[in-house]
């Protein structure tokens, strides 16, 4: 069975209680459900990591990201800085989505720039946790398509 990796970044953890005007509030462990019952339907099996530590993401990456069909990432504030994370994800060849809740462009300068983004296939931002889900419609319709 082929496995999608969801990949979620600092803080993450925290989504429901973590600034819910901004980020909303279904909890990570909501997204995480929605995401495993839909892969389940569709015959993937889902793997969900969350870590505030650059490098368990990047071992995650390391350990896991060069058997997946695909990979969704929310990096965090990661997004904007995170080069060790940046560079393990460009290492793969698989499809990768990069997902924000909140519409990085309407935001601080800082969240303007990811160094994600060049090495995503493509990035869904400002769409709420209904954003994780239109990626991985995405990568299941184009896994079945190369199948
Ligand atoms: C975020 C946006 C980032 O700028 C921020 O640091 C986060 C969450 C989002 O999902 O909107 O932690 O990635």
């Amino acid at each position: 069975m082929l496995t999608i990796v969801v990949i979620h970044g600092p803080n993450l953890n925290m989504l429901g209680r973590r600034e819910p005007e901004i980020y909303g509030r279904t909890t990570l462990a909501e997204i995480d459900a929605a995401l495993a019952t839909r892969a389940a339907t569709a015959g993937f099996r889902l793997l969900s990591v969350q870590s505030n530590h650059e490098g368990a993401l990047v071992d995650c990456l390391q350990g896991e990201g060069w058997t997946a069909a695909g990979i969704i990432i929310n990096p965090g504030a990661l997004t904007h800085y995170g080069l060790a994370l940046r560079d393990a994800l460009a290492a793969l060849a698989t499809p990768i989505i990069e997902v924000h809740l909140s519409n990085v462009y309407r935001r601080e300068p800082f969240r303007h720039t990811s160094v994600i983004a060049p090495v995503a296939t493509g990035q869904i931002t400002g769409l709420g946790w209904r954003g994780y889900v239109l990626a991985l419609e995405w990568l299941i319709e184009t896994l079945a398509a190369d199948r």
